[in-house]
């Protein structure tokens, strides 16, 4: 297994470009099984993530075809309906195969995902939205068993939580389904205005993404497009939060500013300079920043994905400040806190809450990332602490950043990967 290897102390400079949304090219993968014929996605990352949604867009009988950062999906004759454990087991977003599979064929047989290291990882809601339409789903040994007697009905939905898969699932099946459908208390995210402009594009009718209510006016059939996916958003706050923890002067392009506001607020509060040129984002560091407090929160509140390694950066606030930091999204989400203690940090867990005392000397150390935002906050630390601080289990890094210590390293951070 590769590990990363960094020695700390460089204050990063220069500029960096943002890779396409991993978050937002699941989904949209996973939506060409509407329709046949041959979908073009564009500003593909080149993640593991992608690989294995890939892999398991090519057990149920997709032709797939990548070239650079353009990937073509053909899913003209499917060979199966099943998406077995072995794939979803390694990609939780995996599940995103059953609103589509049982809206264009009727039947799906889907691994009900396991939990992750960071919590449950429940899909309660997208089977009880599903069950609201029609379908019919069982368990069996691990398999949800799901089936339609004709075809999905158009219904109003209220989801109890704003779940993004959740209102991703129901929103690619709803465009297939009969007669309209609204989801109630759906999800925000920008990864879901980018499916949602993506399933207009095929032909479908849907209002309101962005917005706790979404509509889908349904089309039969629907026909295979082109899209452009959008920027990394936690990819660029990663990038910016490894200029803001060396005190840089760093600038993040090709990213949409817009889709970052909850962490631009919080860096400034602190004092970090912000400024905005069209899809680029410029941070310059002042010689001490303070401490400031997080909620996590559905967006367009201050991203889950961010919370580990906004972590780091609070380890460096003003000495003898405290910040507090609150998880509400997932229920295990500090794992990152017991490696970052190894490099000297000091967080102290209550809870759903960590509080973080700035001001301490972080030094290298061996540690082990648990999952793939942890694997950034652990890096971010080593580039702040003095020595070398060695990183394992970069699996889990590389299943949502795209060679991420190539382009710390463009900016002047002295990391390597150290190939098993
Ligand atoms: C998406 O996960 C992202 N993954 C996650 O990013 C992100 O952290 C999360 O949204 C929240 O923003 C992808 O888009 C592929 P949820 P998802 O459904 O869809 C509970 C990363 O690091 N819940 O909004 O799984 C659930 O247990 C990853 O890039 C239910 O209880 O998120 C969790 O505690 C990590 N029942 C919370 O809601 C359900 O039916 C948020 O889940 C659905 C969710």
């Amino acid at each position: 297994m590769d590990k990363i290897s960094i020695i700390g102390g460089r204050t990063l400079k220069g500029t960096v470009q943002v890779s396409g949304s991993k978050n937002a090219i699941l989904p949209l993968l996973f939506s060409s099984l509407l329709a046949d014929g041959e979908h073009v996605f564009h500003n593909v990352p080149d993640l593991k993530d992608v690989e294995t949604s890939c892999l398991l867009l090519k057990h149920l009988g997709c032709e797939l075809q990548r070239s650079g950062n353009t990937l073509k999906v053909k899913t003209n004759k499917l060979k199966s309906l099943k998406a077995p454990y072995q794939l979803v087991r390694q990609m939780r977003a995996g599940i995103l195969v059953l609103g589509p599979l049982l809206a264009r064929y009727g039947r799906a047989e889907v691994s009900l995902p396991g939990g992750c290291a960071i919590g449950t990882r429940s899909v309660h809601l997208h089977l009880q939205g599903l069950r609201q339409m029609g379908a019919e789903m069982n368990l069996n040994k691990g398999l949800i068993v799901a089936r339609v007697k004709k075809t999905l009905q158009g219904k109003r939905i209220l989801l109890d939580y704003p779940t993004v898969g959740g209102t991703e699932n129901i929103m690619m099946a709803a465009c297939l389904a009969k007669g309209i459908t609204f989801i109630e208390n759906a999800a925000r995210e920008p990864e879901i205005i980018d499916l949602a402009e993506y399933l207009n594009k095929m032909g479908a009718k849907v209002k309101g993404a962005g917005t706790d209510l979404i509509q889908i006016t349904p089309k039969r059939p629907l026909s295979p497009g082109e899209h452009t996916v959008i920027p990394d958003r936690i990819e660029a706050g990663t990038l910016l939060l490894a200029g803001a923890i060396t005190k840089g002067h760093i600038s993040v392009s090709s990213c949409v500013p817009s889709h970052l506001e909850a962490l631009l607020l919080k860096l400034e509060a602190a004092g970090f300079f912000i400024n905005i040129k069209g899809p680029t984002i410029e941070l310059s560091s002042p010689p001490h920043f303070s401490t400031v407090n997080i909620v996590t929160a559905p967006y367009p509140g201050f991203p889950t994905d961010l919370q580990a390694q906004f972590m780091a950066l609070m380890t460096q606030a003003k000495t003898g400040g405290v910040s507090s930091l609150r998880e509400t999204i997932f229920e295990n989400r500090f794992m990152h806190t017991q490696e970052l203690a190894r490099l000297g940090a000091d967080v102290q867990l209550d809870g759903h809450t960590a509080l973080v005392k700035g001001g301490t000397l972080l030094r290298g150390a061996p540690v082990t990332a648990t999952d793939l935002r942890a694997s950034a906050c652990l890096i971010l630390a080593g580039l702040r602490a003095q020595g070398e601080t060695l990183v394992h289990r970069v699996y889990h890094l590389d299943r949502g950043y795209e060679s991420l210590e190539k382009k710390l390293a463009s900016l002047g951070a002295n990391i390597k990967r150290l190939k098993e």
